[in-house]
């Protein structure tokens, strides 16, 4: 019937934290066909599996986005493939998140926009930075203020990608019990100061400047380096390969490097002999976002 596939995501880059995401070139893939009961097929064992249909988390997705819409959920045999790590800072939930919205809208052909989905994945997910980046692609910068999230993707960063992922998990809760509760007004400025001046270093194409903001951030990096073996090493060896900023992917415990175009599969080999315990991978920002591909029937000729 037709093809959905959703990028992994790296939410925060640094300053950023709680806003901004870049979508990134690995992909959770469902296939969905028709079929007389509700079916997940899994390809990759990275994804959990379930006893029941209705415990699949896709499902629940799609389950309560057509309820919303007072609508039967069609059976369908789904065939999911990821590329992406669980619990890692990668988005996992986000694109499962999203690939479960758009399953609701295809089978319940609802026409969503993507402002619609947007507010539901945000509804669902309880904040936008990694949702924002999956459902749109490349780097987008999210605000939340009550219970509306509003949002804008930058132009196309120049950049490669690095990853590096540690062979651990780290739940987002844990990451965030490291963070203070409180914040003083002038380290609260500063701290906006730095993330603005990345954004706007990012925009003009100083990817130097950007970078030394990235490294810069006062809201969450520093906190939870403890919970991150290697981060100053990680840091300092990808800068001195040319990296321009090295950050924790979303909440951790994976990190991501932003390099000079066209370097990212030399830095990540020359990296993987420093982290020979790790999966370092060169990447690219993803600009595409949320994709569905309706396959075409085939039709016997006369
Ligand atoms: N912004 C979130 C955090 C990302 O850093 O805790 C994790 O989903």
């Amino acid at each position: 019937m037709f093809t959905i596939s959703v990028p992994a995501s790296s939410a925060n880059i640094g300053p950023g934290f709680d806003s901004a995401g870049v979508a990134v070139s690995r992909y959770l893939t469902l296939q969905v066909k028709e079929s007389e009961e509700w079916q997940f097929t899994h390809t990759t064992n990275s994804i959990p599996s379930v006893r029941h249909y209705r415990d699949h988390y896709i499902y629940k997705v799609a389950k309560q986005v057509a309820d919303w819409h007072d609508s039967p959920l069609t059976a369908c045999h789904v065939t999911m493939d990821s590329e992406i790590p669980l619990a890692r800072g990668l988005g996992s939930s986000a694109s499962a998140i999203v690939a479960g919205i758009e399953l609701a809208n295809q089978l319940c052909e609802l026409r969503l926009t993507e402002d619609q989905k947007l507010a539901y994945a945000v509804k669902i997910e309880g904040h936008p930075d990694n949702v924002a980046a999956a459902l749109l692609g490349g780097f987008v910068v999210t605000v939340k203020m009550g219970e509306e999230a509003s949002y804008k993707k930058l132009p196309a960063i120049q950049t490669d990608l690095v990853v590096y992922i540690p062979n651990f998990e780290l739940k987002t809760e844990d990451a965030r019990k490291v963070l203070p509760e409180e914040f003083l007004m002038k380290d609260a400025a500063t701290a906006s100061g730095v993330s603005n001046l990345m954004i706007s270093a990012l925009l003009t194409g100083d990817y130097e400047l950007a970078g030394k903001m990235m490294e810069s951030d006062l809201f969450h990096e520093s906190y939870r380096a403890k919970l991150i073996p290697n981060y100053f090493d990680i840091r300092s060896e990808a800068r001195k390969l040319g990296a321009f900023g090295t950050v924790i992917s979303g909440a951790g415990p994976t990190m991501i490097s932003f390099v000079p175009n066209g370097q990212g599969a030399t830095i990540a080999e020359q990296m993987r002999t420093i982290l020979p315990d790790y999966e370092v991978d060169a990447l690219q920002l993803d600009e595409k976002g949320l994709q569905v591909k309706v396959d075409i029937p085939i039709t016997e000729k006369d």
